[in-house]
């Protein structure tokens, strides 16, 4: 049975959440490796909404398990509050849910110290969720982070607490004139999220090592985008975990050669989040009507999105870095509205044109992208369910952009629903999963 890695292959937000709760019926496990609850996936089933924080997107498939793997940084008043929604909408979570021991937590000083550093940072700032999500991964590179098997020896959770909060006391008082924290503040609540979250704390790698033996076929669910990535993205203005394909081994412990498959989603246009370089961002009229018509504002902090068009550059790179075998393409009838629409061909910088995407931040702030413009197909592509349906400027649109990022579309997203959905019938997608060809009923 195939094991597949799901990544962004922009800035996050590539509507990831639809495209695994539709793969997550197709295999028996889900895990999330990297990031913490700032990521927001969002899954419409029905008339209902859910978005996701910190749980995998395959928890509303019953028969699906869902990891939490080591890269996850995890804040568990989030996380039980996540939960507990989850139950009360009739959501069963016993017996399909584990932890990772190795797992981080965030602690009540990450936020606090997310908020004081970005505060401070003026033309510097990333523009963080501000969950404390940077702050908990530097603990953690720095060895003096708190792990879930921690929260669960409650002499030694003490002890590292105790050390953490008054260094952090020391930078939050000294260095940002900040609130500060005591112990007993954070030990009382920190020990009863431990109780509650017990039952699913547990050697996740094993576990997923032990399933994989026995032939189930795992889903890796990347949270945020190939450009966020901290060794990949546009650095500084990244988050602080590994988005990209290689994090799905590091995040879970499955080694590499357990890994058949990487389908990467992108947007048909562009987006990002936060402050940092966006380079075919757009502004004015066509910036508003992709933010208006993509319901662009982010899925936990409400912020408006920056929109833009489809950048082949980036994608192209997205491709290489994650080995991405095929694309989702997703919210193609966001730009069935637009009379023309562009994609990025190339970075025109200091008189040369780049066509691979480059390294230095200067450059990313200050290239001009150079545009292959395409008339807009202006009807609605909405909710269609088969490629031979669509007009033919938008799949000259699709054949065009695939065609420049070097790989094939195995999916092209057409609504929020689960059915809304094209698939492609020779991608690597429904050649690893057979059983979705029947699962998406035509019109
Ligand atoms: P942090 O992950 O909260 O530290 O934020 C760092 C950067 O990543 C900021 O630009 C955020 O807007 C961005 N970011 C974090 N999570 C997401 C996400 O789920 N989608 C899109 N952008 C995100």
């Amino acid at each position: 049975m195939p094991n597949v890695v799901v990544v962004g292959a922009q800035w996050g937000d590539e509507a990831k959440g639809k495209l695994v709760d539709v793969l997550a019926s197709h295999v028996d496990v889900v895990v999330r490796y990297q990031g913490g609850n700032n990521a927001g996936h969002t899954v419409i089933v029905g008339r209902e909404k859910f978005v996701f924080q910190s749980l995998p997107s395959g928890i509303l498939r019953p028969d699906c398990r869902c990891v939490i793997g080591c890269g996850v940084v995890v804040d568990p008043a989030s996380m039980i509050e996540e939960m507990e929604a989850l139950v009360q909408r009739g959501v069963s979570l016993d017996g399909n849910l584990y932890i990772s021991k190795n797992a981080h937590l965030i602690m009540p000083y990450h936020p606090a110290l997310d908020r004081a550093t970005e505060s401070k940072a003026g033309k510097r700032r990333i523009g963080t969720t501000g969950k404390g999500v940077g702050p908990a991964y530097a603990d953690k590179a720095g060895r003096i982070g708190i792990r879930m098997a921690d929260l669960l020896d409650q002499r030694l959770f003490r002890e590292k607490l105790e050390y953490n909060v008054i260094q952090k006391n020391r930078i939050l008082r000294e260095i940002y004139d900040a609130e500060t924290f005591s112990v007993e503040s954070i030990l009382g609540p920190y020990l009863r999220f431990a109780g509650w979250l017990a039952p699913y704390i547990t050697d996740t790698a094993l576990l997923l090592s032990q399933w994989m033996n026995a032939g189930r076929s795992v889903l890796f669910e990347g949270a945020q985008g190939t450009m966020l990535d901290i060794d990949h993205g546009t650095y500084p203005f990244i988050t602080s975990s590994s988005t990209t394909a290689g994090g799905a081994c590091t995040g879970s412990g499955i080694p590499p050669t357990k890994i058949d498959g990487c389908l990467g989603i992108s947007k048909a246009y562009c987006r990002r989040v936060g402050e940092g370089p966006f380079p075919t961002e757009l502004h004015g009229e066509t910036a508003d009507l992709l933010r208006s018509r993509g319901n662009e504002y982010g899925a936990v902090t409400g912020r408006p999105r920056r929109t833009g068009w489809a950048d082949a550059v980036a994608l192209r790179y997205a491709v290489r870095i994650n080995g991405m075998d095929t694309l989702a393409i997703t919210k193609l009838d966001v730009l069935d509205a637009c009379e023309t629409v562009k994609i990025c061909t190339g970075y025109r910088y200091q008189g040369d044109v780049l066509t691979e995407f480059p390294e230095e931040e200067r450059i990313w702030h200050e290239a001009e992208p150079v545009y292959e413009e395409h008339s807009g197909w202006q009807t609605s592509t909405q909710g269609l369910r088969e490629y031979a349906e669509l007009p033919t400027k938008a799949r000259e649109y699709l054949e065009r952009l695939s065609e420049l990022i070097g790989v094939g579309f195995g999916v092209v997203s057409t609504g929020p629903e689960r059915d809304e959905t094209i698939l492609m019938p020779d991608s690597p997608l429904t050649q690893w999963y057979p059983s979705l060809r029947g699962s998406i009923p035509p019109r």
